[in-house]
């Protein structure tokens, strides 16, 4: 599946070279990193052996085939490459034109229709704290699924709720001692120092390792008291993390947890007995997969254990379950799996486990993972329970870019929002800014600098575009008159966006789609975020080099109309990311 560039397209089709497609001509064409070298450049090597010709006598003779080609401003052969000059005043006009027409539609595509992409991100712990080691896999997942759905897929966002197993037996146990000892409403974290405080006290006295277990087996069992507690932890969290997924603006369209497959593992577990894959370990049902590598970094793969001697099943048997599930209900093109690279071992032997079964759309299973965040300050988690939580990080953010923005711009109204804005837009962008294997450090100073790489920045750009629209009493929210602004730009017009700044910008502007789908299909949302990074940059120059609303009379129309393709693709792209755009600050 390849999003088309019908630029890209109507080059590809003037070239032929004997013994390669349109497809792998296509392919082939890129876009200069510097502009100087043509819009769009086909590189000759590939061709050298089956022509029998030096790349640079390619490049030549092609050039000599277009010749009487008069579509393009220049067409240029230089060392071994061949480069294309689009007409520059129907391609400036065509761009701006488009992103006019279409609003915050602009670069939508149905190139995903009626297929679905099952998401699965976030899934936090019950009655754990929702932390920083969350953000990634919250940030990333959202920000996928928003850009499925730009692309027309149809994206399901799953919670795969990690609730169920033995320590809600312990956490009875501990909330039905202890619990007069919290003061106030109940929350996750005293929730958690209960958690803690049982593994202390059980330090001391291993009996209450067996009560614990007693009450697992009573919340199996469908018990009432059981039962009621383990509801009462579920609602307490889920209250707690809903407020924290509404300031980053993320939703879920399912919240089916581990606890939610207690009765689909019996029938893959029926399955793979049948398939003869199941081997018995000191009691223990396994799937043996010595046989194969599945992680590099392992190179005797671990059994992938299933059921262990006392009939408990494990994450691996749910997630089997879950995968199945997610199958037939969803009848999903690609499941994703948005978790941290330590769990690659696991998720590898599950997809063995479903390929080995003979399931053919183990191929659709992906495992998303991403590296690790820390503190400047230190590790995440220092003590025993004791971790840095996001939304401690969320505040923290909002607190400095309220100070921030008091400095910069004291008369600005709704401060506060603005604050809330730019501080969560940038923890967030700083959980997107960079390839996702990465191990990264997180620092208040850098993800909440104006001029760096990062969110407040694109922001700022954002602002700077409707500040300028606004003095000129553009309403950019109201398409019709937007349209009626901007259309049918003339040639004189065009003019005044056709230097090397203003161009660079548009051509830039034309990428978005493109770099969405990049973005997509290779799991990097990162893409899309260095992508308006250079948007903005483009943008700021070309605010350096024009003047805007006190230039030549005719030049004002189409430079506004440039501001407004900027805006749009800035504010489109940061929703994509899931960052608020204020529209001052
Ligand atoms: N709850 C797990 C954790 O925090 C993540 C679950 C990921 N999803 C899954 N299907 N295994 O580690």
């Amino acid at each position: 599946m390849v999003l088309i560039d019908k630029r890209k397209e109507k080059i590809a089709k003037l070239i032929k070279v004997e013994g390669f497609s349109f497809q792998e001509i296509y392919d082939l064409i890129s876009i200069p990193q510097d502009s100087a070298r043509g819009d769009y450049a086909l590189p000759c090597f590939k061709f050298a052996k089956t022509l029998r010709k030096s790349p640079v006598q390619i490049a030549e003779m092609l050039k000599e085939e277009l010749k009487e080609i008069k579509d393009f401003d220049n067409i240029e052969a230089v060392s071994g490459y061949l480069n294309f000059t689009l007409k520059s005043e129907e391609v400036i006009k065509e761009i701006v034109e488009n992103v006019v027409k279409d609003g915050s539609d602009f670069g939508n595509s149905d190139i995903g229709k009626d297929k679905t992409v099952c998401i699965d991100y976030s899934s936090i712990n019950i009655a754990k704290p929702f932390h920083m080691g969350h953000l990634s896999t919250t940030a990333i997942g959202a920000a996928l699924y928003r850009m499925y759905k730009k692309m027309g897929f149809t994206p399901i966002g799953i919670n795969h709720l990690g609730d169920w197993g033995t320590q809600f037996g312990k956490l009875i146990v501990a909330y039905k001692k202890w619990s007069n000892q919290l003061d106030g409403e109940v929350t996750v974290h005293g929730l958690n120092s209960l958690y803690v405080k049982f593994h202390d006290e059980a330090d001391k006295d291993p009996s209450l390792e067996d009560e614990a277990r007693a009450w697992f087996k009573k919340i199996e069992d469908g018990n009432d008291e059981a039962l009621k507690l383990y509801n009462f932890f579920k609602e307490v969290t889920l209250r707690e993390v809903k407020k924290v997924y509404e300031r980053l603006n993320v939703k879920f369209d399912s919240w089916d947890g581990e606890a939610f497959y207690n009765d689909k593992m019996g029938a893959i577990i029926d399955r793979l007995e049948e398939l003869n894959l199941i081997e018995l370990s000191d009691g223990a049902k396994v799937v043996n997969l010595a046989k194969y590598e599945v992680d590099p970094e392992n190179s005797t793969t671990p059994p992938c254990l299933l059921v262990k001697a006392d009939g408990a099943t494990l994450y691996a048997t749910r997630d089997l379950a879950a995968a199945f599930y997610r199958k037939k209900t969803y009848d999903f093109y690609k499941s994703l799996y948005v978790v941290a690279y330590q769990q690659n071992l696991h998720f590898s032997q599950v997809f063995k486990v479903i390929e080995l079964m003979g399931e053919p759309w183990y191929k659709d299973l992906e495992h998303v993972a991403f590296g690790m965040v820390s503190l400047e300050s230190g590790a995440l988690s220092t003590r025993k329970g004791n971790v840095v939580l996001l939304e401690d990080v969320l505040n923290k953010a909002v607190e400095k870019s309220l100070d921030i923005i008091t400095q910069k711009n004291p008369n600005l109204e709704n401060k506060e929002d603005v604050a809330e804005k730019i501080g969560v837009g940038a923890v967030i962008y700083s959980a997107l800014s960079t390839a996702r294997i990465k191990d990264t450090v997180f620092s208040y100073d850098k993800v909440l600098s104006f001029e760096g790489e990062t969110g407040p920045y694109l922001q700022y750009s954002n602002a700077r575009c409707l500040s300028v629209l606004r003095r000129a009493k553009i309403e950019c929210t109201n398409q019709e008159a937007i349209k009626k602004a901007f259309l049918n730009l003339t040639s004189k017009e065009i003019e005044g966006i056709s230097d090397t700044y203003s161009k660079e910008l548009v051509m830039l502007i034309d990428r978005l789609p493109f770099v969405v789908f990049e973005a997509l299909e290779k799991y990097e949302p990162y893409l899309l975020s260095k992508y308006l990074i250079d948007v903005a940059k483009a943008f700021n120059k070309f605010y350096m080099e024009n003047r805007i609303l006190n230039a030549e009379e005719i030049y004002i129309r189409p430079r506004l109309a440039l501001v407004y393709a900027t805006h749009i693709v800035l504010e489109e792209g940061l929703k994509l990311l899931g960052i608020g755009a204020p529209q001052e600050m």
